[in-house]
């Protein structure tokens, strides 16, 4: 594990929560103040990890092996390239500790790399690291993943942020989305937590962000009623998703 953080990091309070190896003292403590005002959080984080797995692996079944991971916290528990053996995966994250943690996770895993890039500037991940990442990106479909990230991005950055990875990828690439619901305004002191930049979004807002992705016949859902493969988790609907497509 990486030297210990001073301040903790959402990405590893949902690898604590999903009983993953890479989060320090510090992540567990701000987890546990976090579920003192909001309540239990495990069962919503595997059931939101779920979902991620779920619209992968769909992703995947339409043809689809390349993936760009915005904002991909801890790439472990289920996430992308797990639930995609044998696809490309291209992982990104805005936090230089969060990106040094999850390459050393991935030491040696084929076709998979962990680069620093910021949702908010897609292009900003360069052309020659999508090329060694993600080869034939410009002209295959690519699954783009933008998953756990919304809320920290005003409305004008977000549907800027959609609108440049639309430019970017080829015609035929999804995105799999999801968002905080507003359900967590009912617990302020767990608001407060989050700070003054987090965003919750009622599902006709984040609709209208999403510009010209064009979301599938599945809908916008609480994150484990999207094309549950089983019984669906019983969990609050903090998240809702779904997947659109160029
Ligand atoms: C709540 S975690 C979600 C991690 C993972 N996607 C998941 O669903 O479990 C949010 C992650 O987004 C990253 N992040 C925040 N703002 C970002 C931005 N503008 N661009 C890229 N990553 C960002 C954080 O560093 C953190 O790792």
């Amino acid at each position: 594990m990486t030297e210990a953080p001073e301040a903790p990091s959402t990405a590893r309070m949902i690898d604590y929560w999903l009983g993953g190896t890479s989060h320090h003292p510090v992540d567990v403590a701000a987890a546990h103040a976090f579920e003192g005002a909001y309540g239990p959080c495990a069962d919503i984080f595997r059931s939101l990890r779920a979902f991620s797995g779920r619209a992968a692996r769909h992703v995947a079944a339409g043809g689809v092996d390349l993936f760009l991971v915005f904002g991909a916290g801890i790439p472990a528990q289920g996430n992308v390239h797990e639930a995609v053996p044998g696809a490309h995966v291209l992982y990104t994250d805005l936090d230089p500790a969060i990106v040094a943690a999850g390459r050393a996770l991935l030491d040696g895993v084929a076709g998979v790399d962990y680069v620093p890039g910021d949702a908010a500037d897609p292009r900003g991940i360069g052309a020659a690291v999508l090329d060694r990442g993600l080869p034939g990106w410009t002209a295959r479909p690519v699954g783009v993943i933008f998953l756990g990230l919304a809320a920290f991005l005003d409305d004008a950055a977000l549907a800027r942020a959609l609108a440049e990875m639309y430019d970017l990828v080829p015609a035929g690439s999804r995105l799999a989305f999801d968002f905080d619901a507003t359900e967590l305004a009912a617990y302020p002191d767990a608001l407060a937590m989050m700070g003054p930049g987090f965003h919750m979004r009622e599902p006709e807002q984040f609709a209208a962000l999403l510009g010209r992705w064009r979301v599938t016949d599945d809908g916008i859902v609480p994150v484990a009623r999207w094309r549950p493969d089983g019984p669906v988790e019983q969990v609050p609907d903090a998240f809702w998703g779904g997947l659109a497509v160029k």
